[in-house]
């Protein structure tokens, strides 16, 4: 047996400005199976993860929401043990990238790169908003991607071709603040000299390398899309280029040393992020507790990472791989630190084979899931049967989900247990007996465990759970051919029963075992509860036979496909952070509901907002409805007319009657949302949404307050 690995892996840390999606949840997943499997082997894991806290969009958002950075940055945190517990997902520590280890890495690792003269300054021109009169941050200039033309692309990368460019080289560009054009401005900024020949050589190699444990540092997808970012033309442009580092207060970040009012660029100390929480988890003496040789209590975080022999293992999404294998090996190597060991890139997850989309209703809510008390562990499962080790994407698909959770999970391996530890406890008091040599179990169960295990560290999930299943399926053929049912019946056969449901059951433990990384609650309950042990499973259990069982308590529930059916449901409106149409054109008004920005959707561009067809409503009249409480039915002139050239109005329901009489509102002007689709009430059709201001806790401030323009607006005027 070879000696154990010690291992540190992290997953990409989250930005600290929205809650969990099913991205992330995968990701989670994924490396958290990673890792159960390494611990089972008996290696020494160190898996930590962290909030990305720092950047412009975190700063716009705390502010909106009336917060300090920080303290905004720590709300998002304190959201975030119900996930990663609801789903089993177990780091060793989670920390945030405002930490004072981050801060003192970061600027460490800027100083050696100083020192080693890969910083240059130069005096840019930056893209400057002069409508909100300040420098735009990256990821709020929009424009045509410079290398593959795709539009509506963040100023910083691409996110059809991966590319990554200053802001400056994106097409048409447009302000996503103020929808303004930006202008160009100067100002100084620190670089780090990816383009020197130094480093495009270093990268070159490393790129193309094996660690020191033979694995390659990159996938060969990854690495040929890596390829591409170096490849220049027969002019000698294009390759690597100097990287952007700092960016002007204000700023939510960390300052560099000697440079007043310049900070990293969020990119720069997100990775040093990882660092950071692994020493706060050594700072907290917490990491010696995964230390297999007494010996090495002694060691401090910096020996940990220089260590030739610890393996710095990332999982991160296809949508950052630039920064990882380029920018961060770099600054690693070039800083005088050891360099990850392989850097793991799966897909996105998608549902039905489209992105997930919120308004489309094919998102899965991670927490909406939980609460429906759907098990976390059809999902781990669910998701460790599609994952592989490229980076393709992974599909949800509401009826693969049910079906293949019922037929394998419950039709496949819970069933073996349920069937067979029946007869051993009705008539064998428990205890499993075996007739003849077990042999060949030992052996099956040993060429099986070391197929599996080759699978889990390759992260070739899908295969591994498919031999894993096909076990199963013999398990259960050979119990059915045994047909322990007409055995029961003749007393002189027991022996024969007993056999087979002590296989059958010597079976169920060693695919328990190797289900461990994916299942671990339900394992855990299968050692402890079913089988007597007082520990979890390790791997090399797969290869003993258990001699006792005790009687079979319910395992697993089946998927009941309506369960499913909810959590694809829209909200109800009350329960939307953001008032939707739905919710709207179910007579309540249009509020200012309490901002809570989701990472990628805390702003829309002008072009969303030109969507929305916002016209001026002369209300015509206005009366109670008969059987609401809330309803008013507004009679709207909208400007607009029929095919005849006669006035159409439109009927509107609104769930304003608390504030207003109708005699207040006839013939006032107001704002409607005119394109909304028509929506069927109990009291008629409402053909769109007047807009209202109320509080963001009507509890606390009521009041509900329609819209008025100035005068001189008439009906049917666009509102922009
Ligand atoms: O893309 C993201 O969500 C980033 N917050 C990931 C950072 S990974 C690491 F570098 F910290
Ligand atoms: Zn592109």
């Amino acid at each position: 047996m070879t000696s154990k690995r010690r291992l540190f892996v992290t997953t990409a840390l989250p930005y600290a400005n929205g809650p969990f999606h099913t991205g992330h949840i995968m990701e989670y997943i994924q490396a958290d199976t990673w890792v159960r499997f390494q611990r089972m082997q008996g290696n020494e894991v160190h898996f930590v993860g962290a909030d990305d806290a720092h950047g412009a969009p975190i700063m716009i958002a705390a502010e909106k929401a009336g917060k300090t950075p920080q303290q905004f940055v720590a709300d998002i945190a304190a959201g975030r043990a119900q996930y990663l517990d609801g789903f089993h997902i177990r780091f060793d520590n989670w920390h945030n990238t405002d930490g004072a280890e981050n801060h003192q890495l970061a600027q460490d690792i800027y100083r050696a790169l100083r020192k080693n003269g890969l910083i240059a300054v130069r005096e840019i021109e930056q893209f400057y908003d002069p409508v909100k009169g300040m420098f735009l941050p990256d990821r709020y200039i929009k424009g045509q991607c410079p290398k593959c033309g795709a539009a509506d692309q963040y100023g910083d990368a691409c996110e059809v071709c991966g590319a990554v460019y200053a802001p400056t080289e994106l097409k048409h560009p447009y302000s996503a603040l103020s929808g303004a054009t930006p202008e160009l401005r100067k100002s100084e900024h620190y670089f780090f000299q990816l383009s020197s020949d130094r480093c495009a050589d270093f990268l070159r190699d490393w790129t193309q390398a094996a660690n020191a444990h033979g694995q390659p540092h990159l996938q060969t997808e990854v690495l040929n899309k890596v390829r591409e970012w170096f490849a220049t033309d027969e002019h000698g442009h294009g390759g690597l280029a100097d990287w952007d580092i700092s960016r002007d207060a204000p700023y939510f970040g960390i300052e560099i040393p000697d440079a007043p009012g310049k900070y990293f660029y969020v990119w720069l100390d997100a990775p040093i992020g990882y660092l950071a929480s692994l020493k706060n988890h050594f700072d907290k003496g917490q990491a010696a507790q995964h230390w297999h040789a007494p010996s090495r209590t002694t060691q401090t975080f910096e020996q940990f990472v220089a260590d030739p022999v610890v393996e710095q293992v990332h999982f991160i999404g296809k949508d950052i791989v630039y920064f990882h294998t380029l920018f961060w090996p770099a600054m690693l190597h070039f800083s005088g630190r050891k360099t990850p060991s392989q850097i793991n890139v799966h897909g996105f997850v998608t549902v039905g084979g489209e992105k997930m989309s919120k308004s489309r209703g094919t998102g899965i809510s991670p927490l909406k899931y939980l609460a429906l008390g759907l098990n976390p562990e059809w999902l781990r499962y669910y998701l460790a049967a599609k994952l592989t080790a490229r980076v393709d994407d992974v599909d949800f698909t509401p009826d693969d989900f049910v079906a293949r959770v019922n037929s394998d999970l419950i039709g496949k391996y819970v069933n073996i247990a349920s069937r067979a530890a029946k007869f051993i406890s009705q008539s064998f008091d428990g205890r499993l007996g075996y007739s003849g040599p077990t042999a060949d179990l030992n052996d099956a169960a040993r060429a099986l465990a070391d197929d599996v295990a080759a699978a889990f560290e390759a992260r070739e999930y899908a295969r591994a759970l498919r031999e894993i299943m096909a076990d199963a399926d013999r398990i259960n053929t050979a119990f059915d051919a045994a047909q322990p049912w007409v055995l029961a019946k003749d007393e002189a056969r027991r022996a024969e029963l007993q056999d087979a449901c002590s296989r059958a059951l010597a079976g169920f433990w060693r695919l328990s075992v190797l289900l461990t990384p994916v299942l671990p609650a339900l394992t855990a309950r299968v050692a402890r509860e079913l089988f007597g042990l007082d520990r979890d499973f390790v791997w090399s259990d797969a290869t003993a036979l258990p001699l006792h069982v005790a009687p079979y308590q319910h395992l697993m529930q089946r998927i009941d496909p309506k369960q499913l059916d909810k959590l694809f449901e829209a909200e109800p409106a009350a329960a939307a952070a953001k008032p939707t149409p739905s919710s709207a054109a179910n007579g309540k008004p249009m509020t200012s509901a309490a901002p809570t920005p989701a990472a990628q959707d805390a702003f829309i561009t002008i072009d969303d907002f030109a969507k929305i067809d916002l016209r001026i409503a002369r209300i015509e009249n206005a009366e109670a409805v008969e059987g609401s409480t809330k309803l008013l039915r507004l009679t709207l002139d909208v400007g607009e007319t029929t095919a005849d050239g006669q006035p159409r109005l439109r009927n509107v329901f609104s769930g304003i009657s608390s504030a207003y009489k109708p005699a207040d509102l006839t013939g006032k002007l107001t704002v409607l949302v005119a394109n909304l689709a028509p929506r069927k009430m109990k009291f008629g059709v409402s053909e769109g949404m007047v807009l209202a201001a109320s509080s963001a806790d009507e509890t606390a401030e009521p009041g509900l307050y329609i819209l008025e323009p100035h005068p001189g607006a008439k009906p049917g005027m666009r509102v922009r």
